[in-house]
C-alpha cells in the first residue's frame, strides 16, 4: 500500500522560501521527498534557506520578485527546465507593510501590500496552473492568513490583500478542480516569527515588550503557532491524503477563529 503521505518524486515550487513559514514548509516537503525549487527576493538568503535541507534532498533557489511577471514566468520555466514539470505550488510570499491605521496609511503603502500579497498569489497562479493543467493533477496551496477571515486593526491592507487570497483560492479551484489540479488555502493564525513580532512592535510603538501571556490570551491554545505546524498543514494538502480536498481554507491558530 503506497503510503499517500510521501512526496517521492514531486516537484515542490515554494516562494517566500527564505521565510520563517516557506523554510520550514520546504524543509517538510523535502524530507517527504520532494524536490524543491526555492524561489525568495534574495539569492544568498535562499542558499543559506536551502542549506539546512536533507542531504538527499534535490533543491534549486531562484531569485525572483513575485510581483514582477517576467521573474514569475523565470521561476516557472526554470523549474520545468530542471525537473520536468511542477507538482505542488506553495505560493506563500508575502509582507506585512507598514502598522497604523487607515487614516495613516499611505496609498503607496497600501499598493505595496497589494501588489506582494494579491499581485504576486494571482501571477503565480497564472504561471503554475497551465503546467499542472497540462498534466491534469497538481496540488496548490496558497498562503492567507486569519487576518483574511476577520478583520485587523492597523494592518488593513494586509486583512484585505488575505481576504483576496481566499477569493483567488476558491476561484481557482472552481476553475481547475474538474481537472485533477487541486486549489487550496492556509491561514495561520499568530504563528513565532518575525513578521508576528513586526505586527506588534508596530502596534505598540516604544513601550515595553508584552508579556506573552497577553499576546495568547485570546487564543484557546494558550501558545503562539510554529511554522513547523503551518508546514504539517501544506504538507498535508500537498499529498495525496488530500485527494479531495480542494477550495478550503484552513485555519491553523490555535483555535483564534473559532468564536
Ligand atoms: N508569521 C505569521 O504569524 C503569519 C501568519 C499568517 C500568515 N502569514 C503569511 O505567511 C507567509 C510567510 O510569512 P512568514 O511568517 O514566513 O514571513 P517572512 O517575512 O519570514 O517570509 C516572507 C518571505 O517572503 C519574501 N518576499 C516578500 N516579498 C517578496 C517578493 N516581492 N518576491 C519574492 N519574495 C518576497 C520575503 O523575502 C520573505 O523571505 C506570508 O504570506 C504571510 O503573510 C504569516
Amino acid at each position: 500500500m503506497p503510503d499517500r503521505i510521501r512526496l517521492d518524486g514531486r516537484v515542490a515550487v515554494v516562494t517566500g522560501a527564505a521565510g520563517v513559514i516557506g523554510t520550514a514548509t520546504m524543509r517538510l516537503l523535502a524530507e517527504r521527498g520532494a524536490h524543491i525549487v526555492a524561489v525568495d527576493r534574495s539569492q544568498q538568503h535562499l542558499q543559506t534557506a536551502i542549506a539546512d535541507l536533507p542531504a538527499a534532498a534535490r533543491a534549486l533557489a531562484v531569485a525572483a520578485d513575485v510581483t514582477r511577471e517576467d521573474e514569475v514566468a523565470d521561476y516557472v520555466r526554470v523549474a520545468v527546465d530542471a525537473f520536468g514539470t511542477i507538482d505542488v505550488f506553495h505560493n506563500n510570499a508575502g509582507v506585512e507593510g507598514d502598522i497604523a491605521p487607515i487614516t495613516r496609511c499611505s496609498l503607496e503603502a497600501f499598493r505595496r501590500v497589494i501588489d506582494v500579497n494579491v499581485v504576486g498569489v494571482f501571477l503565480g497562479l497564472k504561471h503554475v496552473l497551465p503546467v499542472m493543467l497540462k498534466q491534469n493533477k497538481g496540488s496548490i496551496i496558497n498562503t492567507a492568513s486569519i487576518a483574511g477571515l476577520i478583520g485587523s486593526p492597523d494592518i488593513a491592507a494586509y486583512s484585505a490583500s488575505k481576504h483576496a487570497v481566499i477569493g483567488l483560492t476558491k476561484s481557482a479551484a472552481l476553475e481547475c478542480t474538474a481537472t485533477g489540479v487541486r486549489v487550496n488555502c492556509v491561514c495561520p493564525g499568530l504563528i513565532d516569527s518575525r513578521m508576528l513580532s513586526a505586527i506588534i512592535e508596530g502596534r505598540n510603538p516604544g513601550q515595553a515588550p508584552i508579556p506573552d501571556g497577553k499576546i495568547v490570551e485570546r487564543i484557546p491554545a494558550r501558545r503562539l503557532g510554529q511554522a513547523s505546524e503551518v508546514a504539517s498543514v501544506v504538507a498535508f494538502l500537498a499529498s495525496d491524503e488530500a485527494s479531495y480536498v480542494s477550495g478550503s481554507a484552513y485555519t491553523i491558530d490555535g483555535g483564534r477563529t473559532a468564536g
